[in-house]
């Protein structure tokens, strides 16, 4: 099949969270079966400077409509492996900045305009360039109008750019949501301005346009599928989504072997298995020089790596500081974002710096170092969609402690209630519980052979992205 991706994030040239992770590994694993994958980008500095796209071809220009004013762009493309194009819509103006979007303080206030011309430069290419894709499949909001701007372009010039296209949704709770002056913008029809197209109480909301106008929807797990049709979880659009019930589906992401694989991994210190821990002691023992800790310390290490977002539970972990000043622990913090959650993190690491440690940035070789090295991993989201790194926990011999919500409960089971399979502990998502999961960590901790056999078993699971993959080929062989 030809199958056009198209995101704002793309590992290892573009990452802020997961999306990137995701939307990489099913591009490759779709490469290495001979589909022929395009995935499409904002050209990004950090992407147009990356030594991949060092030798990118100019492909074409573009003169993009956008209310009554036509701009300029640029379309590079560059092939980072066999069956794999990544193609670059570029406008300096949009995308030529330090981060994809915002300034740390605040989203840029040309965000609606930078994806409304993000979305047409990939309709405009894929009819200038006649790709002819057999599936236009688009990631989160960023993408979303695609859909109907896909067609709409199909029906002004008469011709067909893609027989089926697909939404997914790695997070409801980003929207794209912009003045209604926005619209405009998009060049669309006046009547889909309306409760039944873009309009959500009186502004225009991108996601929305996805979840109506793709042939397929999907989610990055099958109870985040659910979830998203109910008042709790779907942030506002759950009366929508539930307008799609039939054709949304939850597909859970994997684990992305090349990158996240201890036998394997050169960010480590050393690389181990199953079968020969050695390698994991190692990579303790680093992270425990690297937290600025006493070397030789026996008792349980716990880890935390997250954007600071409401989402991740930050709050949860913050509201139960004392638990970590109260226990013989260490605690290694990799996050950054919200800056009250960062000065919170900060202060307690301040106020115990032999047993608490903030790293606030990204960190790609600590961010390894934290999965091997811990013992056990934290990630009391008040929501997940999917959630990647209770899974490279999992694969990385570290026992994750775990809310009870979307992709975290479909892919850990509490080794309390569940003691022959249970590869983590669970909890729902507020202070109280998850207090008594780390308290049930000690207890865990404390019995040697309980602990091996949950850590063993988390080992020995297969998350690979074949069968994330083989979902969405049946998918997309269905809707065609
Ligand atoms: P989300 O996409 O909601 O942020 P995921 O669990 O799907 O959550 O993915 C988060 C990804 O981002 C993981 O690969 C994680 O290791 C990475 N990550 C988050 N914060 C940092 C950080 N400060 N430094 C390096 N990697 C990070
Ligand atoms: C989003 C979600 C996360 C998911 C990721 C990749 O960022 O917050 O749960 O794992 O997308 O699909």
């Amino acid at each position: 099949m030809k199958i056009v991706h198209v995101a704002s994030e793309l590992y290892p040239y573009i990452k802020t969270g997961g999306l990137a992770d995701a939307v990489a590994a099913l591009a490759g694993v779709l490469a290495d079966h001979d589909h022929e994958v395009s995935v499409f980008l904002p050209g990004y500095r950090a992407v147009v400077d990356h030594k991949d796209a060092a030798g990118a071809e100019r492909k074409l220009r573009l003169r993009i409509e956008m209310g009554d004013q036509f701009l300029s762009g640029d379309v590079r493309v560059f092939s980072p492996r066999k069956n794999l194009k990544v193609y670059l819509i570029c406008r300096e103006e949009f995308f030529d900045r330090r981060a994809p979007y915002g300034n740390g303080e605040r989203d840029f206030e040309d965000n609606s305009d930078r994806f409304i011309f993000f979305c047409k430069g990939v309709v405009e290419t894929l009819r200038l360039a006649d790709l002819q894709a057999d599936v236009v499949h688009c990631h989160d909001w960023q993408a979303a109008l695609l859909p109907l701007l896909l067609r709409e372009s199909e029906r002004r010039h008469r011709v067909t750019l893609a027989l089926k296209t697909v939404f997914t949704i790695h997070n409801i709770a980003y929207q794209g949501l912009f003045p209604a002056t926005t619209f405009a913008r998009t060049n669309l029809p006046d009547e889909l301005y309306h409760i039944d197209g873009l309009e959500y109480y009186s502004q225009v909301n991108y996601m929305k346009g996805g979840i109506l106008f793709a042939d397929r929807v999907t989610t990055v797990s099958p109870r985040y599928a659910r979830e998203i049709q109910t008042p709790e979880f779907g942030c506002g659009l759950d009366g929508v989504a539930q307008t799609r019930a039939d054709d949304i589906v939850g597909l859970l992401n994997g684990v992305d072997t090349a990158v996240w694989n201890p036998a394997t991994d050169a960010l480590l210190p050393a690389t181990y298995s199953r079968a020969d821990l050695r390698g994991k002691a190692v990579c303790r023992a680093e992270l425990l020089k690297r937290g600025g800790f006493a070397p030789g310390f026996t008792g349980p290490v716990f880890g935390m790596i997250c954007r600071f977002a409401e989402q991740k539970g930050v709050d949860l972990v913050l509201a139960n500081k004392d638990f970590f000043l109260a226990n013989d622990c260490r605690f290694v913090v990799l996050g950054a974002g919200d800056k009250r959650m960062e000065a919170e993190m900060r202060a307690l690491a301040t106020a115990a710096p032999d047993k608490v440690c903030l790293t606030a940035k990204l960190d790609e070789g600590m961010s390894h170092l934290i999965e091997a090295g811990s013992d056990f991993f934290v990630m009391p989201s008040l929501f997940e969609p999917c959630g990647l790194n209770q899974m490279y926990s999992q694969v990385y011999g570290t026992v994750p402690i775990v809310s009870r919500v979307g992709g975290l409960a479909d892919t850990v089971a509490d080794a309390d209630e569940f003691p022959a399979t249970g590869t983590g502990l669970m909890c729902e998502p507020n202070a109280a519980s998850l207090r008594q999961a780390l308290q049930r960590a000690l207890g865990l901790f404390a019995d040697r052979a309980r602990y091996t056999a949950v850590q063993q078993r988390g080992m020995a699971r297969d998350f690979s992205w074949e069968v994330a993959a083989a979902g969405y080929e049946q998918l997309y062989r269905e809707s065609l």
